[in-house]
């Protein structure tokens, strides 16, 4: 049976234009939202822009705006990334709506009415940036504890939400609901701060006199409701003006039944107390349920600071989406960290992830497959002849894969998602080599070639499936490629995970590659800045279109074989080293010295990018002895050190137990 699922982003302050922080939240929703579409869910994915309270309107004053002009113009803004980045909002509610602000009313009158709201003449410490009230015990030295600066001694009259009386019942709902707070570590900091503190009651009116750009109070026309209460009424009010129909019907009250209470609010950990503490002691007060979840994630940091303007270091996700596109990015923001945890963004890690995993892994399992299927089978996919080695365990993950996704996605563990959607993938590339299907071309046993291209392409429409709530438009073009014209968008998961689906005799439509490897040497230099990648790339075309024919590519897929008389002609030998300096003026060249039992040999290797020269001392490695000897930049090269690399990790290749330098190594 169908359950209904709501999930919500925060609603964004217009104060300023989105950065990875918004993104990363808006791409977390979209993927929860997209599964559980697939999985036939009806649901009701909602985000926004925050657009009243006093930031908004200083920046709207700072840019010679009214604050509906300045909230028009940066709103669009968002709404304009959430399209890039393929976001499937189904609504996207502005604090100023007429609708919202009727409720936002509603619920204060209501509130009012029943007594949970009191006039009182409130002295003390004021924030004015933040927009919070402090105590004396709170400040120091006369600063904000959140934000440092200085905060103000004010005396006026306001109303009050009686926010104390919740805090047993908030308590005893946090403790009876182990999932209503998560990560676990956040939820037992807000009990902590619960069962330690006194709960106090909540400002919730500022005078007009001090800031008039917000909802006035139905019951005090001098004043404008704090923006926090403003806000978190969003979730509540978008089910009853901006749901989709429910139950066959458009009536308010139905869908606000229907859609409410949200399933998850997603959050940053910045904003955590506000959602659990005012916005559901202010539910318990009007009488509504709460919702199921409130997740907390982390912040991103850039190259291990915290990001800021005055610094320059925000990244925008719309320059990494114009240059590398939308899905390497949620690909990225998901795979990198747990959510939950803080996240570092560099674009070292960004390009390694980008071209060994979505371009190696991924991109090149497809092209491989493409390219066979072409050459052996005339474009059309193939039936499954005898088994094949390894057909069994490819199966079972492909088939394993759904029940994993779904056990990742509830508990909104993105990143182990991936982690475990990349087991079919790296599965399916291990695949390829051991049942080498240029060999069986070869041997002409169509058969058993049958077995395998029919398995690898399976696996990548399987593969397709399960990643497409991550990287839709890639996931789409996989299934594309593979002959299936149908929108995963309208399949559900159901249907589409069984293994066989794949119709023999479809005809393949290869397109170009899914993510052409970012070259940072031609692109715009090695680990080029991504914050600057729209200026560096210049319009230039930043990526590598494959210019091989088919045929090649057929070719390139396949190893040259060599015979073991080739093999024997290179000589590889333990070396330990015994001494290591870089190369004067180059930052990748470093100087060893290795005994290979014999002699002492001096090699130039290119691993000063990934290994400073005192880490390698007293290394055991393998080296090719009989090599020609050459100048590396002036500097005799006596021999070859063997290292693997993979994008931008290279990895020194050394004997996994203690073995005499001039061992032989075959
Ligand atoms: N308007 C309020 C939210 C009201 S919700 C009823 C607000 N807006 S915000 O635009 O300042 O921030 C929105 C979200 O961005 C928050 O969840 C915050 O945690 C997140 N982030 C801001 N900077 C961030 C990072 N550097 N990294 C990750 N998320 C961050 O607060």
């Amino acid at each position: 049976m169908s359950k209904k699922f709501t999930i919500t982003t925060p609603i964004y302050y217009v104060n300023d234009v989105p950065h990875i922080g918004h993104a990363y939240t808006t791409i977390a929703a979209d993927v929860m939202a997209r599964y559980r579409r697939l999985l036939g869910d009806p649901v009701f994915f909602l985000t926004g822009t925050d657009e009243h309270g006093q930031k908004v309107e200083k920046a709207a004053q700072e840019r010679g705006k009214t604050a509906k002009e300045h909230a028009d113009i940066l709103s669009e803004n968002f709404k304009k990334l959430w399209v890039k980045l393929e976001i499937t909002n189904d609504a996207f509610i502005r604090t100023t709506d007429r609708e919202h602000v009727a409720v936002v009313q509603e619920l204060l009158q209501k509130l009012y009415d029943k007594g949970e709201i009191e006039r009182r003449t409130y002295e003390g410490w004021y924030c004015t940036p933040d927009e919070r009230f402090w105590t004396e015990k709170d400040i120091h030295e006369g600063k904000c504890p959140d934000c440092g600066r200085p905060v103000e001694q004010i005396k006026e009259d306001n109303y009050f939400f009686l926010m104390s009386k919740y805090q047993d019942r908030l308590i005893q709902h946090i403790l009876n609901n182990p999932n209503f707070i998560l990560p676990e570590s956040r939820r037992n900091e807000v009990l902590g701060f619960l069962r330690t503190q006194k709960l106090g009651d909540l400002c919730i009116s500022r005078p007009k006199a001090r800031l008039a750009w917000g909802i006035e109070l139905p019951f005090d026309r001098n004043y404008v409701t704090y923006v926090w209460f403003d806000a978190l009424t969003n979730y509540y009010s978008a089910t009853r003006y901006l749901s989709p129909p429910a139950e066959g019907s458009n009536d308010p009250a139905v869908r606000e039944r229907f859609w409410w209470p949200a399933d998850h609010h997603l959050v940053g950990k910045d904003i955590l107390t506000t959602h659990s503490v005012y916005w559901s002691t202010m539910l318990m007060a009007v009488g509504l349920p709460l919702p199921g979840n409130i997740f907390a994630h982390g912040w991103w940091t850039r190259d291990g600071k915290k990001m800021s303007k005055s610094v320059g270091n925000v990244v925008d996700p719309n320059v990494i989406v114009d240059t590398y596109g939308p899905d390497a990015f949620r690909y990225f923001v998901l795979r990198e960290v747990p959510f939950g945890l803080d996240g570092d963004f560099s674009t070292e890690t960004f390009i390694t992830r980008f071209n060994t995993e979505l371009a190696n892994d991924l991109g090149n399992l497809l092209s491989r497959v493409m390219t066979m299927v072409g050459k052996y089978f005339d474009g059309k996919v193939p039936a499954t002849g005898p088994e094949q080695p390894g057909d069994a365990e490819l199966r079972a993950i492909a088939e394993g894969m759904p029940a994993l996704i779904d056990r990742d996605l509830a508990a909104l563990a993105f990143n182990r998602y991936l982690q475990n959607a990349w087991q079919l993938v790296t599965r399916a590339n291990r695949y390829v080599e051991e049942n080498a299907p240029w060999t069986l071309a070869k041997k002409n046993d169509m058969a058993c070639l049958g077995t395998v291209l029919y398995n690898l392409a399976e696996s990548l429409r399987i593969i397709g499936l399960c990643l497409y709530p991550v990287i839709p438009g890639t996931a789409q073009k996989i299934w594309n490629s593979l002959g299936i014209s149908k929108e995963i968008s309208a399949c559900r998961m159901d249907e589409e995970r069984a293994w066989g689906r794949l119709r023999p005799g479809a005809v393949i439509k290869p397109g170009e590659q899914l993510f052409p490897r970012i070259d940072t040497k031609k692109d715009s230099g090695r680990g080029s800045d991504l914050l600057n990648a729209d200026k560096s790339c210049k319009g230039e075309k930043r990526m590598e279109p494959s210019t091989l024919t088919p045929q090649a590519e057929a070719k390139a897929a396949e190893p040259e074989l060599i015979g073991i008389e080739d093999f024997a002609k290179v000589q590889l030998r333990v070396g330990k080293i015994t001494a290591a300096e870089r190369v004067e003026k180059s930052e990748k060249l470093v100087k060893l010295q290795v005994d290979i039992g014999t002699e002492t040999r001096q090699v130039v290797a290119g691993i000063g990018k990934s290994y400073a020269p005192e880490q390698l001392i007293d290394r055991s490695i393998v080296i090719v002895v009989n090599l020609k000897p050459a100048k590396l930049m002036g500097v005799e090269s006596q021999g070859m050190l063997l290292a693997a690399s993979s994008g931008d990790i290279l990895s020194v290749v050394t004997p996994d137990r203690e073995i005499k330098p001039g061992a032989k190594v075959k």
